[in-house]
């Protein structure tokens, strides 16, 4: 196979910094410079006239010739089938892509998506598939680009940094960094991928210290739309690093992540606590508020504060603390509080700690995330509350119902680096701080009540809102990662940034690659879905 001859064009300047992609460009070439020769494989012929028509038997067909069977699956063959179970949401398993591919290494996803370019198949990518977002990360009678096999971890030899492939959990990552006592900043749940939550903006169990995991990235390498593998830091490429802070699948696919390593204790303390008396809930909120507002006094304590419905109120509070410290001074309010049904803190390491928080979430049943975010307000927290479950009632009949509302605090330290090494694409401002991200979170099991179920959501939403907006008390900003597909994320991040982002995208990507043969998830000018009716 040959190398890449255009990186050298880059590096001579012959590709100005201006015009990424020239007018002219040549997939056939690219392929080429790739090692494939379309002309070499016979169902790719035909697209030498520059066919129009989509045609993803042609694509998964050569993808099988020029990467083997290892590589690529397709009905019926037992990998294809399995593929499913590695999605975490019921609604993506129903999805049937016409193959999922396997890349090994970044020229594979370049060969992958020039492929798809020449074919104009569409296709999705999967990190660790716990999108909410039906097509987020499985795209019907498409490519899936499955990273599972790109899943190496090296920490540099000092220590200082750590890089990572797309195709790994939170929990290996942990679990290979613990010997060396170090760690990075990334989800808090086992089986979490490092991929899409890194590219949202990721917040962690240390986040009140270090702040979100895409503040924690030193540089990405990327594939782009023409098929170029690139290393993007705040000095090679500034607009393309500052936009995939937080831009999603906009920009390309990631093929490693180098993050700042974190130093720590080999444990830390924390877990769940259960509620089951509403009496409770009222010094619950108080403590969480109060939590918030503090976290500059000691950013080593976590915390976020759940209430969910199971046959009456209950309360989930996940208390966290970065050191093997049971009972930290700033943790006084919240210990003081008695009565808890069960409570299943602990000293642990951080890769055991991911494990029981992933008992709460229900693989493979149909899943809905909803969120917005406010000001941090004891009583927005109450009301928002209140309005979930006053809501609730009309959807308690759906089979297998298992609804959540989830309050977190974006706080002050989180804001203050979301301005490190040139920004991120987020458009959150310290002096709007601190902030309630709020998600809403949902199981059933019959697809008859989708639509119900995320009217039900819209409507908690709205009125929340409403209520904050009434006392000056709103966001515009959207977590993508706990979005759902009705919500415009981008737009979310204010117009300024949305224009930047599309002007970086028209830059790098100027036929618009990742926004119209990618669809799935959230794009820079679109909800996936649009309004809900
Ligand atoms: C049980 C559970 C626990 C969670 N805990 C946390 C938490 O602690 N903190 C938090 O911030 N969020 C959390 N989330 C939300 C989480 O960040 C999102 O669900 C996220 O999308 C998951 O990433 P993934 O790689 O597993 O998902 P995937 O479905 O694989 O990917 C999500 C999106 O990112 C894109 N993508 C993934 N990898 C790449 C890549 N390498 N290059 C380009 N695009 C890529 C995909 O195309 C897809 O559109 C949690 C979600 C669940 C279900
Ligand atoms: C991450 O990037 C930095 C700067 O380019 C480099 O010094 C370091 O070795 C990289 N880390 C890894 C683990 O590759
Ligand atoms: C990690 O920390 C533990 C406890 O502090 C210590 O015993 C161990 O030697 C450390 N390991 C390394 C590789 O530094
Ligand atoms: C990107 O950087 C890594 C190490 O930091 C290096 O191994 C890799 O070759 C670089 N890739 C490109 C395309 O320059
Ligand atoms: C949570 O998961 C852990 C580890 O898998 C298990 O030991 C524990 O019993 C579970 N707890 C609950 C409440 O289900």
């Amino acid at each position: 196979m040959k190398n890449f001859l255009s990186l050298a064009a880059l590096a001579t300047g012959v590709i100005s910094q201006s015009v990424f992609e020239q007018a002219d460009f040549s997939i056939t070439e690219a392929l080429l410079n790739n090692g494939v020769d379309i002309l070499a494989i016979p169902e790719l012929g035909q697209f030498l006239k520059r066919s129009l028509m989509s045609d993803c038997s042609a694509a998964c067909t050569s993808l099988k010739l020029i990467f083997g069977d290892d590589q690529v699956e397709m009905k019926p063959e037992a990998a294809y089938n399995a593929f499913f179970s590695t999605l975490w949401s019921g609604q993506q398993r129903e999805i049937m892509p016409q193959c999922v591919f396997k890349p090994e290494k970044a020229l594979d996803v370049s060969t992958s998506i020039l492929l798809s370019r020449l074919t104009q198949c569409p296709f999705a990518v999967k990190s660790g598939g716990h999108s909410a977002v039906p097509g987020g990360s499985n795209i019907d009678g498409g490519i899936t680009i499955s990273l599972e096999k790109m899943h190496a971890v090296t920490p540099s030899s000092n220590k200082k940094t750590v890089s990572f492939q797309p195709g790994q959990t939170w929990y290996n990552l942990y679990l290979a960094l613990e010997k060396d006592n170090i760690t990075v900043i990334g989800g808090r749940v086992a089986d979490v991928g490092v991929g899409g939550l890194t590219l949202g903006g990721g917040i962690s169990y240390f986040s009140n210290i270090y702040g979100l995991a895409c503040d924690n990235v030193e540089s990405y390498e990327l594939v782009t739309a023409s098929g170029l593998v690139i290393n993007v830091s705040q000095s090679s490429f500034p607009d393309l690093f500052w936009a995939l802070r937080g831009g999603g699948n906009n920009f390309g696919i990631v093929t490693r992540f180098n993050v700042t390593a974190i130093e720590r204790a080999p444990t830390m303390w924390g877990g769940m606590r259960i509620y089951l008396d509403a009496a409770l809930f009222p010094a619950l909120i108080n403590a969480y508020y109060n939590l918030g507002m503090n976290a500059k006094k000691d950013g080593k304590a976590h915390q976020y504060l759940s209430f969910a419905w199971g046959g009456m109120q209950s309360a989930y509070l996940e208390l966290n603390y970065a050191d093997p410290i049971t009972d930290a001074p700033i943790l006084a309010e919240y210990n003081a509080i008695s009565g808890a049904y069960a409570d299943e803190t602990a000293v642990r390491s951080l890769a055991e700690l991911t494990i029981p928080a992933g008992n709460y979430s229900s693989n493979g049943l149909r899943q809905a995330f909803w969120t917005w975010t406010v000001k941090l307000d004891k009583e927005m927290a109450t009301i928002t509350k209140d309005i979930f479950f006053e809501e609730l009632s009309p959807i308690l009949d759906s089979q297998g119902l298992l609804p959540a509302i989830t309050l977190q605090v974006i706080s002050e330290p989180q804001l203050e680096k979301t301005a490190v090494r040139g920004g991120n694409a987020l458009g959150l401002n310290p002096m709007d701080g601190p902030l309630m991200v709020v998600l809403i979170s949902l199981s059933w099991s019959n697809s008859a009540d989708d639509d119900r179920i995320n009217e039900f959501a819209a409507r908690v939403k709205d009125r929340a809102l409403a209520a904050a907006e009434a006392q000056g008390k709103a966001s515009s900003y959207l977590y993508m990662n706990y979005a759902s597909p009705y919500q415009n994320v981008v737009a979310g991040y204010g117009a300024a940034n949305q224009a930047r982002l599309k002007a970086i995208s028209k830059k790098y990507d100027p036929t618009g690659v990742f926004e119209t043969l990618q669809p799935g998830y959230f794009k820079l000018d679109r909800a996936p879905w649009g309004n809900i009716s």
